[in-house]
């Protein structure tokens, strides 16, 4: 979706559908631009109000259609509740909702007025705004041919175009420049994590982010089996043993700080299908493991959106990429691997791959002496169970960095809640003839994975995202769709901002 900010009066718009959030309250007779754009639907409006069907409340809604040639053909008055609890969830909601419309009508383009609106925050409403166009814009249809479907209705043609109408504040279109790159690269998330296994293997993956990299102006370096070889990445090689396709270590690097200033670096979980390895999960469900690449798609999205909005910050992200299948090679229960730190690995379940593959990873990413590392992987069975789909889990040696996440993911929509991580649950990883064993047993499961992954750190400040239950799934929100939700790729870029801020 291409989006754009305008700066002129919102009834000059030649559109075919304006959309006009209206809060609960709000004197619409009175508002100079509300009852304008009313008057020019007919009033519907104004009727509707003493009619005592609008109140302005969410859900509230009724449309118009222009009395002239020029201008706005149809005008949408969409309620959004009350004016002290407005939000960025609000008007991400309310961009879904506006491009859902546009959709039933079957239209191309549409507007979204937030010129009327004074007061509150305009960057973030208009950040907002246009990440819920944007992201309700998605769909994935690359894999359905003419032939197929049940010969009903053609699905509705994606809406293309959206202006959003900030009128003369400078914070809203840069607020809309921001929200349209973050969705942009949250979209791109999406489509490669709605990729089935057999088309999204570790080495599209590599070639998707090099795709990305020439896109946004990143340097790139991909590793295949014989440069982890040389590196000696045990841990992430004996995953990828079960498999025939080649694993990959994905780099990319924007660098958009002082030279020599500590970058961040996210990492992203990119296994591409995990059918548990010898350790071999059940069959019921398995198809969803084509989204235990889930954590890569979000930092190669973020990584998009970092190089094309230049944040003036030096940024690095890696996925570590492999499928975890079982074959006459894979590693077995019981194996002990050498992992790159030199730790060496007690593979108990073959399934507890995501951890093995993130050390190398994670140890790796010391080499550039980062400020701080956070990454983000479809990690534990157990995180679903403790949190369900609504937060993440977070967890961290840094308070201050667990906070920063925190506060990243609620601006984002997609919040982080937090779990202790002590030194305490490190018992539960002991092995009998390695350093560490990969599972912890059926107590506090996303703990000590997480507890697992500490081991392969140093003392670089990181946090750690299990997404889990809130990658992909089902959704109520307005401007998602089930399946692929892209999360936390949004997350990460508030956080990467607030850090390039300061
Ligand atoms: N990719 C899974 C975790 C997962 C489970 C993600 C359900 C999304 C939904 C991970 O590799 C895994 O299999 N974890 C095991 C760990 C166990 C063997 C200690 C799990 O959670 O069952
Ligand atoms: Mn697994
Ligand atoms: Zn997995």
């Amino acid at each position: 979706m291409r989006v754009e900010a305008w700066a002129k009066a919102p009834d000059a718009v030649r559109t075919p559908l304006l959309v006009v959030p209206v809060t609960r309250g709000m004197d619409v007779s009175k508002h100079p631009v509300v009852d304008g754009l009313d008057r020019l639907a007919g009033g519907v409006l104004a009727r509707a109000v003493a009619a005592g069907d609008f109140q302005g409340n969410e859900g509230d809604r009724v449309m118009g259609y222009g009395s002239r040639a020029w201008g706005p053909a149809r005008v949408l008055f969409l309620g959004i509740g009350g004016r002290d609890a407005l939000g960025a969830g609000t008007f991400r909601e309310a961009g879904g909702k506006a491009v859902r419309a546009a959709e039933k009508y079957r239209l191309q383009s549409l507007g979204f007025c937030l010129a009327h609106l004074d007061g509150g925050e305009p960057g973030r409403w208009a950040q907002a705004a246009a990440e819920g166009l944007v992201l309700a814009s998605w769909c994935f249809d690359e894999l359905k041919s003419a032939l197929g479907g049940d010969g009903g209705e053609p699905p509705e043609p994606p809406v293309e175009v959206a202006i959003i109408v900030v009128g003369d504040s400078p914070e809203g279109a840069g607020g809309v420049r921001i929200g349209a790159a973050f969705a942009a690269g949250e979209n791109r998330a999406r489509t490669l994590q709605a990729r089935p296994g057999n088309v999204a293997t570790p080495s599209h993956l590599a070639r998707e982010a090099v795709r990305i990299a020439d896109e946004a102006g990143l340097a790139w370096e991909v590793l295949g089996p014989s440069e982890m070889e040389a590196e000696r990445m045990g841990a992430l090689l004996s995953v990828a043993r079960g498999s025939d396709e080649e694993p990959r270590l994905i780099i990319l690097r924007h660098d958009g700080g002082g030279v020599g200033s500590p970058p961040l670096v996210l990492v992203g979980k990119g296994l591409t299908f995990d059918a548990g390895g010898i350790s071999i999960k059940p069959a019921k469900g398995m198809e969803e493991m084509k989204y235990d690449m889930s954590g890569g798609a979000a930092v190669l999205g973020a990584m998009l959106a970092i190089g094309r909005l230049k944040l003036p910050v030096n940024v690095i992200g890696i996925v570590p990429s492999t499928e975890n299948l079982l074959n006459g090679s894979a590693t077995k229960p019981g194996d002990v691997v050498r992992s790159r730190a030199g730790k060496t690995i007690e593979v108990v379940n073959t399934d507890a791959e995501g951890r093995l593959i993130l050390a190398d990873a994670l140890d790796y990413a010391s080499r550039w002496d980062p400020a701080a590392i956070v990454d983000c992987a479809t990690l534990t069975g157990a995180c679903v169970v403790a949190l369900g789909h609504h937060h993440s889990a977070v967890l961290g040696t840094e308070p201050e960095l667990v906070a920063e996440l925190r506060s990243a993911g609620s601006m984002a929509g997609q919040p982080c809640w937090p779990l202790p991580l002590g030194r305490e649950y490190r018992a539960q990883l002991e092995s009998d003839c390695a350093d560490l064993k990969n599972i912890g047993g059926r107590a506090a499961g996303t703990i000590t994975a997480a507890c697992f992954l500490s081991e392969f750190l140093g003392d670089v400040p990181w946090a750690h995202l299990d997404i889990a239950g809130t990658a992909y799934g089902k959704t109520k929100k307005s401007y998602l769709r089930d399946g692929p939700l892209g999360n936390p790729c949004r997350l990460l870029l508030e956080w990467v901002r607030m850090r390039a801020d300061t």
